[in-house]
């Protein structure tokens, strides 16, 4: 592999290459590679291992296989991280409408697949601006595998094209627009920063103590990436995490079917916990 004149040649990725590193995908993220997907796997490693000095991908995998830095470099190549503010409106209208004013405490919400923050600020820009939640305060926290994601969640600094999404208000309130190295870009306040955290959580391992039960999750557009038992495991986890009487919200593409009847639908894409 080389690069000429700017072209970047990839490395070949053999049938045998692409099962042992699926299958490690598979053990370190739970994410399920179809065999169509080879082609991505090749486009979104070969540089990577170009420069790490590996010439195949066997080599690159025995490299990798018992080095924990590495492993993450590659989740965080491989993952897919598509997200955009107010993202599938109807959850944040029924967010909004039916959930908000029946509140009577602190409101803790967790977007478990936050991706760069998208939708963990769309949550918080809308209990920002309630007056209900001013009442009792809330909290919102995102999550998420890929570190390079976090980072980007944490600064909280985005193109401009993705304000297309936000309401004008919501835009005003609580996102800076900005200017000489930062033209072209705005940055998503202080009081929602403060009010939004981010960390790395893994949803096929017990998830960490700090992650205590929520009034709402946002598990959305992340259970595609997963088989039946990987789904299973990842709902296992999820549910204790949920209060009594709070709600998870999945993606519109996405169902719990065979996978729990722990909660009850009251939505297509929306569930509640009720004991
Ligand atoms: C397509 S994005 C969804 C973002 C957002 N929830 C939305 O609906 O717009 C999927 C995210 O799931 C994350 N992800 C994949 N496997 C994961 C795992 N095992 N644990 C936690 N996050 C994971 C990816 O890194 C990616 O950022």
């Amino acid at each position: 592999m080389h690069a000429n004149n700017g072209i970047f040649y990839k490395i070949p990725l053999k049938d045998i290459e692409f099962e042992k590193i699926k299958s490690l995908i598979y053990d370190k993220s739970g994410i399920f590679l179809k065999a169509e997907k080879k082609t991505l796997i090749e486009n979104r490693l070969s540089k990577h291992i170009k420069t790490i000095g590996c010439k195949t991908f066997n080599e690159y995998h025995n490299y990798i296989s018992s080095n924990i830095d590495e492993i993450q470099i590659m989740i965080d190549l491989i993952t897919t991280n598509e997200t955009y503010f107010f993202r599938e409106i109807e959850h944040f209208k029924f967010f909004e409408k039916e959930i908000i004013p029946k509140q009577k405490s602190h409101l803790r919400v967790w977007s478990a697949a936050s991706s760069i923050g998208a939708e963990a600020y769309s949550l918080a820009m809308i209990l920002e601006s309630s007056n209900e939640i001013k009442k009792y305060g809330y909290s919102v926290v995102g999550t998420d595998i890929n570190t390079e994601v976090l980072k980007r969640a944490e600064n909280g600094l985005y193109p401009m094209k993705f304000s297309e999404k936000i309401p004008r208000q919501y835009l005003r309130e609580y996102c800076l627009e900005g200017f000489g190295k930062y033209e072209g870009s705005f940055m998503i306040n202080d009081t929602l920063k403060s009010k939004t955290l981010f960390r790395q959580v893994n949803l096929i391992e017990p998830i960490p103590s700090f992650i205590e039960p929520f009034d709402i999750v946002f598990l959305r557009n992340v259970l595609i990436y997963f088989d039946m038992p990987m789904k299973q495991k990842i709902i296992k986890n999820i549910i204790p995490k949920i209060k009594k009487g709070g709600y998870l919200f999945i993606g519109h593409s996405e169902s719990l079917n065979n996978i729990s009847n722990a909660l009850k639908q009251v939505r297509p894409t929306v569930y509640i916990k009720e004991f």
